[in-house]
């Protein structure tokens, strides 16, 4: 069974997704962060972010490998693990520009698929109900306002020990949410079939139970 939960940029998917899977009992794919993980090997390699066909041969070079370890999901590319320098500024300012290319999504959905073809998972991304899994059992597209994302990314960033502008996090959320809106290549949309679950104002634990009750109601 996959459970597929969508949505923009700061509206929780991560965390819910990986609670989710606690939950149930599966693993988790943070598609996310295997875009996140090409971006950062094609920033250190110096590949032109521009070149689709070039990016796309760097993709297929080097799998992502996501593992799930004693402290938690961690992902490796070429070789290295890179879990904590994929959420550095540089990797977020350039993501959406290599997730955008036809060439790279072809690489990575096929990845995703060989991840998933067996066995019961919960992803999380902007297309998992709509492209990669459009036979989920269960697909969400797990939302928040504009002014909540901006405030939790902050209230994030800030516990890390970043000194950060909530104003230029809003920026930065409206910038993603226009770039993965507006891309021609499997643009962020609400799937068929999928449950729309605005989560402002509420909280983690209430959107988890939502979500796994869905699953297990799907499983029964
Ligand atoms: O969820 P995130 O912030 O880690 O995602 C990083 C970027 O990757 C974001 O710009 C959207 C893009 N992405 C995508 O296009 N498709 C996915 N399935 C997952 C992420």
């Amino acid at each position: 069974m996959i459970v597929a939960i969508d949505g923009p940029a700061g509206a929780g998917k991560s965390t819910v997704a990986r609670a989710v899977a606690d939950a149930l009992g599966v693993g988790y794919v943070d598609t996310g962060a295997m875009y996140r993980a090409l971006t950062l090997l094609a920033l250190r390699s110096g590949v032109d972010l521009a070149d689709d066909a070039v990016l796309a041969d760097l993709a297929r070079a080097n799998p992502v490998r996501l593992d799930h370890g004693s402290t938690g999901l961690r992902v490796y590319i070429a070789g290295d693990d890179v879990t904590m320098a994929i959420r550095e500024a540089d990797v977020t300012g350039a993501v959406s520009q290599v997730a955008a290319h036809p060439g790279v999504r072809a690489e990575m959905v096929d990845r995703q698929r060989d991840i998933m073809a067996i066995g019961d998972w919960v992803s999380d991304g902007r297309d998992i109900g709509s492209v990669v899994c459009p036979d989920a059992a269960v697909k969400v597209f797990l939302t928040a306002s504009v002014d909540e994302r901006a405030r939790r990314r902050h209230a994030e960033l800030v516990a890390r020990g970043e000194k950060v502008d909530l104003r230029v996090i809003r920026d930065d959320v409206e910038r993603r949410d226009h770039a993965d809106s507006s891309r021609a290549a499997s643009p962020l949309v609400v799937a068929d079939g999928a449950v729309i679950l605005d989560t402002t104002g509420m909280g983690i634990d209430e959107v988890v139970r939502r979500i796994a009750g869905m699953a297990q109601e799907a499983r029964s």
